[in-house]
């Protein structure tokens, strides 16, 4: 076996190192992490992106069986965010100097819909004189509709695979054409096709997810080689039907451990692509953001969506800052950011370095 410290110069790692990797603890798990941080610090810098996040809607016509905002979920009020909401949402972005939105929905691919992100998309780029960059999140869709979201003003598209693994993710989901992990594959490729700035990501330590599948996924994200990336850990939800696996599951912090390794060997794996510290890392640990970053991430996305929305967009339990208005959040933020050893990168798009080079 070689030693860790000659497995961490490497820039690929085989499967089972990678299952080595994640499952450090201790000392050598710092090593780990050390190491991606230097990576990062070389590659990227110590410069942290802000992505205003709206969560535009909670209208969904799928049913994943992790996900609070399943269609057979009857508790959420389902609600689309007004069109002038939206608009002052992405002011307060553009005024504060993020330079960049994320628009994230419930999956639809009714006209009515597709036509409504169109036309959001048009009227952040008027109201922003083009000086927003923007990212969709709003699941598997059409080509054609794809192309048309491009073309009304959407730079970045996140679509997760969730899990890399076929048998998994049928696991994960209901058995029918709507959730099919074929489907899912296609519509990533759909994406890159339409040339946007693709980014995907796994949840961490779902019931029936081992090591191993976790060092399949990291690979697969190197293979089809995104632009960005989110992942965090699994948090059940008491309203879906993987709750009655609670028991089965790693502990909160061994899932929250776990998703910092996941970030830190993506990080050593692909160094230039954006990887975002994700709200659930935030959910299982106060801090968590703020130690995402120091391990990898560069990439932080403040929640704008109107506090009153915000009960009823519970992907998960434990989900934070539910009840606080934007603003508050961002003072706090900011300093946490900066005592990470960060800085962050008001009015810059802050693209994917790895976007740029596939682009030359
Ligand atoms: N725990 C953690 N993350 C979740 N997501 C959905 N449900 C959960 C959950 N229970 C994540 C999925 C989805 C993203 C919007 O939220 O990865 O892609
Ligand atoms: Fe809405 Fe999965 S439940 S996309």
């Amino acid at each position: 076996m070689k030693k860790l410290a000659d497995i961490l110069k490497q820039k690929e790692f085989s499967k089972n190192e990678l299952i080595y990797l994640l499952s450090l603890k201790g000392d050598e798990r710092k090593q780990l992490r050390q190491r991606a941080a230097e990576v990062k610090n070389n590659i990227v810098g110590n410069k942290v992106y802000y992505r205003g996040l709206i969560e535009y809607s909670n209208k969904c016509k799928k049913d994943c069986y992790y996900c609070g905002v399943r269609a057979s979920n009857q508790i959420p009020k389902r609600y689309d965010i007004t069109d002038k909401e939206v608009l002052e949402a992405a002011e307060f972005a553009y005024k504060n100097r993020f330079a960049s939105l994320v628009i994230q929905s419930g999956e639809r691919s009714d006209k009515a819909f597709v036509d409504k992100i169109s036309f959001l998309l048009r009227e952040i780029q008027k109201i922003s004189d083009q000086k927003l960059h923007i990212t969709l999140s709003c699941g598997e869709q059409s080509l054609e509709t794809y192309k048309a979201w491009r073309k009304a003003g959407a730079h970045r598209y996140l679509l997760r695979i969730e899990t890399s693994n076929s048998d998994l993710y049928k696991k994960l989901h209901p058995k029918n054409q709507l959730h099919s992990f074929e489907e899912r594959i296609q519509a990533l490729k759909r994406l890159r096709e339409t040339d946007y700035q693709v980014g995907s990501g796994v949840m961490i330590g779902m019931p029936f997810q081992t090591v191993d599948h976790l060092a399949e996924d990291l690979l697969f994200l190197k293979k089809i080689d995104v632009d960005m990336a989110g992942m965090g850990p699994f948090i059940e939800h008491k309203e879906t039907p993987l709750y009655q696996y609670r028991n089965q599951l790693m502990s909160l912090q061994e899932r929250f451990d776990l998703s910092l390794n996941m970030v830190a060997l993506l990080r050593i794996m692909m160094p230039t692509i954006n990887i975002a510290a994700t709200t659930a890392m935030q959910a299982i640990d106060p801090q968590g953001r703020e130690k995402a970053l120091m391990v990898g991430a560069n990439v932080i996305m403040p929640n704008l969506s109107p506090v009153k929305y915000r009960e009823d967009y519970l992907l998960y339990e434990d989900k934070p800052c539910i009840d606080e208005e934007a603003e508050e959040c961002l003072n706090c933020l900011a300093a946490r950011i900066h005592m990470a050893g960060s800085t962050i990168g008001f009015d810059e798009w802050g693209d994917s370095l790895h976007y740029k080079m596939r682009q030359q």
